[in-house]
């Protein structure tokens, strides 16, 4: 009989904490949905302390979703432990996620605290939680560097207390993979009370180790393992969702575990956090990686159309490789049969969505020869990651050579009003970037641009990123256009709706 591990998801807490990323309700929401999909244990929706936003997302997930644990993180206090509460109430299975660090260094430079009050406080937030929420999560932060000693008497502690779960983190990925389960083993050996509380590992990247630590933990004797999707997260990351999952999967006889996830929703959900966080996934990247399953050498290209195991000890449709196929759908298709498309596919778009999407697949018809799934993933995507537009691009023009300054026009509507300015430039976007920064009346403090196509073939669609920064926060928009000047004044205006630069 295998092992059940538990996969708690923090694509929408740490992942959130990826430099650049800031997601809104919408888009969060969104994910969510798709993470129940995939079966994800535990979904952790926020800090609703850090703030109004946050706070408003764990609620909306907390209520829409019916199948997995939503968590909310909040330190040891009673403040932070009645706003997560109250985030998280609503949810049909909620999860208080109480956390405060254990290490030496932890305790004396960042809290200003000896053991004996960081004890104390550990177990009287558990205590306080469970007066209203049966399920706890009880993290020491920093755990990999604290004193062995020391952590067995705060788990001791906090499960007589009435956490459910104890969470044993690498916080600065420094662990080995030997010595983390040796630490974990310490801890499941020595804790009293422990096999009555699931045992939980989160390990950062920062050494690139995330991954094979978290597998050391529940070797040796962790049942839950925190990851998010793309390996997202504060610094370098956190273990990647996909990678853990299928290397369980993979090597279930060996490992005698197995997870409730769909891994054939792997490349879809991927593609669509991509999108909306604007990180892209790099090509060689394990699992989701463009190139995951491309072969290059001769000699490796003959052994896979000779027998697929010789290379590949994974299939491609085991983690949704979308099959570059082409689709039914075509210039002539209506907005009905589009829709039965995406419903077919567990796309379900209504309303104002399905307009949108309906045009944008329309224009893809008269620009492409031929649509395949993926270009119906990437418009779908693409959607998605629209927020509300108090700013919108009407039209543009640009006048641009090599031997000549460049000139742009565009038109934005804000609310009734439309705009209409004009710039030079030194090229045809920075010229119709002035342009748009004229038009709404800011000064844009742009942080990055990238292009790339997100389709294949000649007539690919390109997808363009911008970052901009605001009062210290970078702000990301992505957009889709076979015109990469649609795409890349779409993507700065969806960046400036986020920014709220009104
Ligand atoms: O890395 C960490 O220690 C955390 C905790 C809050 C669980 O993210
Ligand atoms: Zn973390």
């Amino acid at each position: 009989m295998n092992k059940k591990i538990k996969i708690f998801d923090t694509t929408l807490r740490d992942g959130e904490q990826t430099p650049g990323v800031n997601l809104n309700l919408k888009e969060k929401l969104i994910i969510a949905k798709k993470l129940e999909e995939l079966g994800v244990d535990v979904i952790e929706a926020g800090f609703p302390m850090a703030s109004e936003g946050d706070f408003n997302s764990v609620r909306e997930i907390a209520r829409k979703v019916k199948n997995s644990y939503v968590a909310a993180l909040c330190r040891a206090t009673k403040s932070d432990i009645d706003r997560a509460y109250e985030a998280v109430k609503d949810a049909a299975k909620p999860r208080l996620h109480i956390f405060i660090a254990t290490s030496k260094i932890h305790m004396k430079y960042k809290l200003n605290m000896r053991e004996e009050e960081v004890l104390k406080k550990a177990e009287e937030a558990v205590a306080y939680g469970k007066t209203f929420c049966e399920d706890i999560e009880f993290s020491a932060e920093d755990a990999y560097r604290s004193d062995k000693e020391f952590l067995v008497k705060v788990f001791e502690r906090v499960i007589r207390a009435g956490a459910t779960v104890i969470n044993i983190p690498d916080t600065v990925g420094y662990a080995l993979p030997n010595n983390y389960y040796d630490f974990i083993k310490y801890i499941v050996e020595n804790t009293k009370g422990i096999e009555n509380v699931d045992v939980s590992v989160h390990c950062h990247n920062d050494l690139g180790m995330a991954v094979a630590n978290s597998l050391s933990g529940i070797m040796a004797g962790a049942t839950q393992v925190e990851c998010a999707i793309n390996g997202l997260g504060e610094r370098a990351g956190n273990a990647a969702l996909e990678e853990i999952v299928m290397v369980i999967e993979t090597r279930k006889k060996d490992l005698k575990m197995s997870t409730n996830i769909d891994t054939t929703k792997f490349t879809k959900i991927s593609n669509l956090v991509s999108a909306i966080t604007g990180v892209r996934v790099q090509p060689n990247k394990a699992i989701i990686g463009e190139n995951a399953f491309s072969h290059e050498s001769g000699i490796h290209q003959d052994g896979v159309l000779k027998e697929k195991s010789t290379y590949e000890i994974i299939t491609p449709e085991s983690v949704g490789k979308i099959n570059n196929k082409n689709i039914v759908l075509g210039k002539h298709s209506g907005r009905h049969a589009f829709q039965s498309y995406l419903q077919g596919n567990g796309i379900d778009l209504s309303g104002d969505e399905l307009d949108e999407a309906f045009k944008k697949f329309k224009r893809l018809t008269d620009m492409k020869k031929t649509i395949t799934e993926k270009d119906i993933d990437a418009i779908v995507n693409d959607n998605i990651s629209s927020v509300d537009e108090y700013y919108k691009l009407i039209s543009y023009q640009v006048y641009s050579g090599n031997k000549m300054i460049c000139t742009s026009t565009v038109e934005i509507k804000k609310g009734d009003e439309i705009i209409m300015e004009s710039a030079v430039g030194e090229g045809s976007v920075a010229s119709a970037f002035t342009a748009v920064e004229r038009a709404i009346d800011k000064k844009i403090n742009l942080k990055d641009y990238s292009i790339r196509s997100v389709t294949d073939g000649e007539d690919a669609l390109g997808e363009v990123t911008v970052k901009i920064e605001e009062g210290n926060k970078i702000f990301t928009g992505s957009a889709l256009s076979g015109d990469i000047m649609e795409a890349s004044l779409n993507a700065l205006i969806k960046a400036i709706n986020k920014a709220k630069l009104n």
